[in-house]
Order: C-alpha cells, then sequence, then structure tokens
C-alpha cells in the first residue's frame, strides 16, 4: 500500500485542507443564535470540508438511492444494511430545495470499486453499487439505502475509519465537499482527516445510527450545511 496514500489527497492535498480547517476553527458547528438588532434566528454551523480523495468514480453507472442493490445482481450487497436521512440546510438553518447530493463509499470489506484501489486482499462485491446521485426536495431532504462501508489501510499505521463521502451541489450555494462518519467508531480518534477538526466540526460529521428506520435496519441523519449563496 505504499505511496497509495499519496493519491487518497493526504499527499499535496494534506497541507491545504489543515489550512482550511484551522481557518474553521473559529466556527462553532450545531444551532447558536444570531443577534441582529432586536431580531435573534437560529443558525446552523458550516459543515467542516474534507478532501475529495481519490475514489471519486471514473465513470457514473447505476445510481439510485439503494445502494444494497444491482441491476442484474446475485442478491443484496454484503454487510449491514443502513438507511441515510437528512436536509441540506443553509446557515440559517433554512432547508435548500433542489441540491444534487452525490455519495460514494467502500464496500463492507473496504473496498473501492475503483482503478486506482488495489487492494486484491480486500474482494469487490458485485451487488454493491457504491455510488449514488440524489436530489433534496422542497424542505431540503434526501434519503438512500446503503451498507456500512469497512475500513482500510492508508499510510504507514493509519487505518481510515468506516465513512461516505458527500460532495453536495446546491442551486443558488457554494458546493461542499466532505465525509460522513459513523459516531463512535474507534478508529475516528486516530484519523488523520477527522481526529484534527475542533469538537464541534467533529460532531457535525459523526453521525449516531441509533434510530430506527425502513425494514428496522439502523437509521442515521446527517445535515450538510452550505455556506451562503
Ligand atoms: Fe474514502
Amino acid at each position: 500500500m505504499a505511496g497509495k496514500e499519496e493519491h487518497r489527497g493526504i499527499g499535496p492535498d494534506g497541507p491545504r485542507c489543515l489550512v482550511r480547517r484551522r481557518l474553521l476553527t473559529g466556527l462553532t458547528a450545531g444551532a447558536a443564535l444570531i443577534v441582529t438588532g432586536r431580531v435573534a434566528r437560529a443558525a446552523c454551523a458550516l459543515t467542516a470540508p474534507q478532501v475529495e480523495g481519490p475514489f471519486y468514480p471514473v465513470a457514473i453507472g447505476e445510481n439510485d438511492w439503494d445502494l444494497t442493490r444491482v441491476s442484474g445482481g446475485t442478491g443484496r450487497a454484503e454487510g449491514e444494511v443502513i438507511e441515510v436521512i437528512g436536509r441540506v440546510l443553509d446557515t440559517q438553518c433554512k432547508p435548500l430545495p433542489g441540491c444534487v447530493i452525490e455519495v460514494w463509499q467502500a464496500n463492507v470489506h473496504g473496498r473501492y470499486s475503483h482503478p486506482r484501489d488495489r487492494g486484491d486482499d480486500r474482494p469487490l462485491d458485485p451487488n454493491f453499487q457504491g455510488y449514488a446521485r440524489l436530489s433534496t426536495d422542497q424542505e431540503g431532504r434526501y434519503r438512500f439505502v446503503t451498507i456500512v462501508p469497512g475500513s482500510y489501510p492508508a499510510m504507514g499505521d493509519w487505518v481510515r475509519p468506516p465513512h461516505i463521502h458527500y460532495k453536495v451541489h446546491a442551486p443558488f450555494n457554494p458546493p461542499v465537499t466532505t465525509q460522513m462518519y459513523f459516531a463512535g467508531h474507534p478508529l475516528n480518534d486516530k484519523d488523520l482527516l477527522l481526529a484534527p477538526l475542533t469538537p464541534a466540526q467533529r460532531a457535525g460529521l459523526e453521525v449516531a445510527f441509533d434510530a430506527k428506520g425502513a425494514d428496522g435496519v439502523r437509521r442515521g441523519t446527517f445535515n450538510p450545511v452550505l455556506g451562503a449563496g
């Protein structure tokens, strides 16, 4: 795996991202109040950006909301099925309709279906879609069904915790590229992309899958917050 991590966005992109994260250090995450004159209104903190990484699909194939099945497949994807829901918001907590959300992730073995992922010790899953292209409704809502991705080796003894890549495009707001993590995973605290964030920024990216979704699967909520348009 040596040298591979340069392609994972940590090489030339890493320092720039660290600078960006430091610039964001002063921002608070979660709800806060902005007082303008005598009017107080809720505010949502910007979602911390994360590197795109090297495994954005080279060609977009099947991309519907259910990543656990592919047309012509032999069954459901391996791994624990989960449901992810949320809303895309702006910093005033106003929902953003008409956004396009791209998500992509490794399969349960920590393998991406991508030519740059040469982890042959981690098998591909022919029933796993690996990518979806979603849109938000009038309330900014989105939803997809997938599996918990596996962790995978990065560089040296660094192992990436399970995560789902997001790229959110809005009609009138700047896009955000980030990664969603699974709250409480033991690798989160050691991850070189997640651990340097402020606690508030981390809280915005780490999702607890402690609700029951469709068909009784675990469900988590991730609300990407975009800057002003
Ligand atoms: Fe990744």
